[in-house]
């Protein structure tokens, strides 16, 4: 996780606005502490906190955020980075830059051999001040630049000696540029732009900057000065990058102004599900092999919300194309690879495509030369770079923590991509009717989630409420059962309540003995086959003591009058493709208004970064 940016203007403009601009946008890969460090006269200038961006901005200029920006570091050159904890509590002495008066250095992954370094460091008699693994980093290097004979040769013979999957900037006390380099998956770019080079984990930190951008691959380390940018390998020496526009305009990827951006990124909804449609249709005849009809079967890889969006897909793909499709959890299935078909396309689905454990598996999948592709969100992430084959989910930058907007637009994604693989492999026939009407029915959606969002004054009224609550079920089967699972994800990571997604039979196989007063469940009922085995599970529930929510439909909502349910949510009738659309809203909704009801960070969430990078 963290975030690293260095820049080096070529303008006499101090760095360090731009550094804070670029860590604004970076927040997102963690925000338990933040830093950055000047070049200035042959010394460092560095300030470094524990907490968030505003509080590294009030300590830079010491004075109210109402009246920012007034006394700068100076400098032309400097490195910054947000950091999400591993090695080390979340306190300002762990806090990048590490630094001594030679070497300034920022680093996001793990450096696995640094034990051994630092024993060795240790016993030549370096003093270490902080529990993290870059710390080595700069002792190693200030060695080396003793030992060696030039500057670029303590660089190289750093990277030679670094293991680990881990990307890094770094400043040499009196040299005019950054050096910086990447081992593994952890993401590195660097940037041209009119005023200045840049480096940074990704397209989104150099928004703004830079206009063309390259990405270092695995042992890849760059020099960025003010005139050049040179890239070598550590063991093939000088390699040449070919640069490509940047994916984000400067405002895409800034940040924004008006409170709660999970609350924007909801709403956005409607318009991104009609965006995703429109390219999806047009993006498919390419992205799926001809052949589809040959596969013995589908496996989709992913993390978190997007692994049950995955499982919504799996259920759309199984009911309408009858091929059989299993979905895995990225981190598993890495270390865990089930054995797969001659014939089977593995789909890796992810928002950021930086998750660690999806980027591992996808190039696993590679190796192994299997068909695989790509749903991915973020254009030009390094899982976007690793296939051939992708189809976009087309949510735009999505920035608050929790994912939502996201969601929504890869089961447009997922439910397109179903209609069309059951298209091939029922060689049109039977099928081509429903993949009209489905089709048909899908370009409705965005509307529908349009009014199904005008039902937020009832859930806010309702997470008042629930914000009380000692523990939460979320219970759903078939198509909700995914919904339900992200239901209780969302509720968790917002509101920091124990909240637990059930399929509702399961619920009597154990789960019930935690009710008793306290306990309320969320019930997802729409009706549909599976309405009466809905109904007796929450007849269950409530006759030991549960409080219920029941989120159903028009046809639904008379049977809950004569049962004590406390809270009857009505939505406009569904059917398979339509309904995930329309049950996934209120569940956000219900998270964000308890979260506010609790005083919690909405778009920073404790303990938690956008993109997991690190395993
Ligand atoms: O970027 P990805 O889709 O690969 O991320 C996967 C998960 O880390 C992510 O969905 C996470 O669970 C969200 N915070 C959930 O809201």
């Amino acid at each position: 996780m963290c975030g690293i940016i260095g820049i080096v203007n070529r303008n006499k403009q101090c760095v360090v606005q731009d550094l804070l601009h670029s860590l604004k946008r970076l927040e997102y890969r963690g925000y338990d502490s933040m830093g950055l460090a000047t070049l200035y006269k042959g010394g460092f200038l560095a300030c470094r906190v524990q907490g968030k961006w505003e509080a590294l901005r009030e300590k830079l200029y010491k004075k109210s955020l109402e009246r920012p920006f007034e006394k700068p570091l100076e400098g032309t050159l400097g490195i910054g980075h947000t950091r999400w904890a591993t090695h080390g509590k979340p306190l300002e002495k762990n806090a990048h830059p590490q630094l001594n008066s030679r070497v300034a250095v920022v680093h996001n992954g793990i450096i696995d051999n640094f034990h051994v370094l630092k024993k060795t460091l240790c016993h030549q008699g370096f003093h270490f001040e902080s529990d993290t693994d870059t710390e080595v980093v700069v002792h190693l290097l200030t060695r080396y630049l003793h030992e060696e004979t030039t500057p670029l040769g303590a660089c190289s013979k750093l990277f030679q000696t670094l293991e680990g999957s881990f990307s890094l900037a770094l400043l040499i006390n009196d040299l005019p540029f950054i050096v910086a380099g990447k081992k593994g998956h952890s993401p590195l770019s660097v940037g041209r732009g009119k005023e200045n080079y840049t480096v940074g984990s990704d397209a989104i930190a150099l928004g703004g900057l830079a206009q063309e951008i390259a990405y270092l691959e695995d042992g890849d380390w760059a020099v960025i000065a003010p005139h050049t940018i040179t890239i070598h390998h550590k063991d093939k020496g000088p390699v040449e990058k070919s640069f490509g526009n940047t994916p984000f305009k400067p405002l895409e990827a800034g940040h924004h102004s008006s409170s709660h951006i999970l609350h924007q990124e909801i709403f956005q909804q409607p318009a991104v599900i009609n965006t995703t449609l429109r390219e999806t249709i047009k993006a498919l005849p390419d992205a799926l092999p001809l052949d589809m009809h040959s596969f013995s079967r589908i496996t989709f890889v992913a993390c978190g919300t997007s692994y049950f969006a995955a499982l919504v897909g799996k259920y759309w793909i199984e009911k309408w194309a009858r091929i059989p499709c299993q979905v895995e959890i990225a981190s598993e299935f890495r270390y865990n690879p089930p054995p797969l078909f001659q014939k089977e396309l593995v789909v890796f689905i992810s928002q950021s495509g930086e998750t660690a454990d999806i980027l591992a598996s996808a190039i696993h999948v590679k190796a192994n030369r299997q068909h695989l592709m790509a749903l991915v969100n973020m254009p030009q992430s390094s899982l976007d770079r690793l296939v051939t084959t992708r189809l976009y989910t087309h949510a735009g930058p999505e920035i608050s923590v929790a994912s939502t907007k996201a969601f929504t637009s890869q089961l447009m994604v997922l439910a397109l991509f179903a209609l069309e693989v059951a298209h091939q492999c029922q060689k049109g026939g039977s099928f081509v009717d429903k993949k009209h009407q489905s089709t048909k029915a899908l370009e409705g959606v965005g509307a529908l989630v349009s009014s199904v969002l005008e039902v937020e004054p009832l859930i806010q009224e309702l997470g008042e409420e629930l914000a009380k609550a000692k523990h939460v079920f979320f219970l759903g089967r078939g198509l909700c059962y995914p919904l339900a699972l992200e239901g209780a994800l969302k509720l968790k990571e917002l509101s920091y309540m124990p909240s637990q997604g059930y399929a509702a039979g399961e619920i009597k196989h154990g789960p019930m003995a935690i009710i008793e007063k306290g306990v309320w469940a969320v019930a997802l009922a729409p009706f549909n086959a599976c309405f009466e085995k809905n109904l007796n599970s929450i007849q269950e529930i409530l006759a030991r003591g549960s409080r219920v929510v029941v989120i159903t439909d028009k046809k639904g909502k008379d049977f809950f009058k004569t049962l004590h349910v406390e809270h009857v949510l009505c939505l406009p009738l569904s059917q398979d493709t339509t309904l995930p659309f329309l049950y996934t809203p209120p569940l956000q909704l219900l998270a964000y208004h308890v979260a506010l009801a609790k005083g919690n960070d909405i778009d920073q969430p404790r303990h938690l970064a956008k993109s997991v990078t690190v395993e």
